[in-house]
């Protein structure tokens, strides 16, 4: 079934009593509300669940993999699809409480159901139409102090590996697999030779790439990606960054204004 929201329209960032609150809209009106911690943004989040309900799929039951404390692609996907159910798994303790308030608060908990575990694993069996994910997959050094909110091992593929490897026995035939992923992975082809890309890992998992929307994210200084450029430079040599205007060649990362490559992909299960 498909619906006429436009994103961008539907969804305002709004400040009450000094604090922002993230609200989804419908032509009649709020639909629901996110209240949002100081300093939370969750830009990544929001746009992959933007750049689903633009993919021209029209999925009901629907996996999101580590929800975080807000979930944003899962609220962009209740708000627009009236019929859809939402299956949630989320790691850490703290978030998942946090999640589970606003869900409440929204009155969705037959429409929402977010389990405590890792990945997969708090699941009970049961076929999606579609499994998404903005999970961690920043390559950090050993022993770097990162949360689970960034870090994805030593080169960023710790979880998102796992889901590839496991999302298909979770999809319908046909089913759908949505990412946002950090260009300098290698998402076509490799940026180390020792590191397979991610189409070669979609590929040997029984996906094949159906859509891939551009999304540039920006390097804040001393944010955590910045931190991690030397390792990411090591693990992955043939990596690109841009600044606002161009293509950098691989790290001249002197650029005042460092993005990074981060597109949504969307995959289809095949045979
Ligand atoms: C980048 S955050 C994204 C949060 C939220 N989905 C969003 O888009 O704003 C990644 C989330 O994945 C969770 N996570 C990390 N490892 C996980 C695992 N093994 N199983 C489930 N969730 C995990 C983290 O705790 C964090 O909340």
């Amino acid at each position: 079934m498909k619906t006429d929201l436009k994103p961008k329209t539907y969804l305002k960032k709004n400040i009450v009593n000094d604090h922002s609150i993230l609200e989804f809209y419908q032509d009649d009106g709020l639909n629901y509300q996110i209240p949002l911690a100081d300093g939370d943004d969750p830009k990544t989040g929001l746009t992959l669940g933007e750049k689903i309900i633009e993919s021209d799929i029209f999925p009901e039951k629907v996996l999101e993999i580590g929800t975080g404390k807000y979930a944003p692609a899962s609220f962009i996907l209740l708000n627009n699809f009236e019929n859809i159910s939402i299956d949630g798994t989320e790691i850490d303790e703290y978030d998942y409480g946090v999640l589970n308030s606003i869900i409440q608060q929204n009155g969705l908990e037959d429409r929402f159901k977010n389990h405590l575990g890792n990945l997969f694993d708090p699941l009970v069996p049961g076929k999606y139409d579609l499994v998404y994910s903005n999970i961690a997959l920043l390559p950090v050094p050993p022993k770097f102090n990162a949360t689970h909110h960034d870090h994805g091992g030593y080169d960023g593929w710790l979880y998102l590996n796992e889901i590839i490897e496991k999302a298909s026995t979770h999809l319908t035939k046909d089913g759908y697999l949505a990412l946002v992923v950090f260009d300098f992975l290698g998402i076509h082809k490799r940026n180390s030779t020792s590191i397979p890309s991610l189409k070669e890992r979609l590929h040997e998992n029984g996906f094949i790439i159906v859509n891939e929307k551009p999304h540039y994210k920006y390097i804040r200084k001393n944010g955590a990606t910045y931190q991690v450029l030397p390792h990411i430079k090591n693990v992955y040599p043939e990596a690109l960054f841009y600044n606002a205007k161009k293509q950098l060649t691989p790290f001249s990362l002197t650029s005042d204004d460092l993005y990074v490559y981060y597109p949504f992909i969307l995959a289809q299960k095949i045979g």
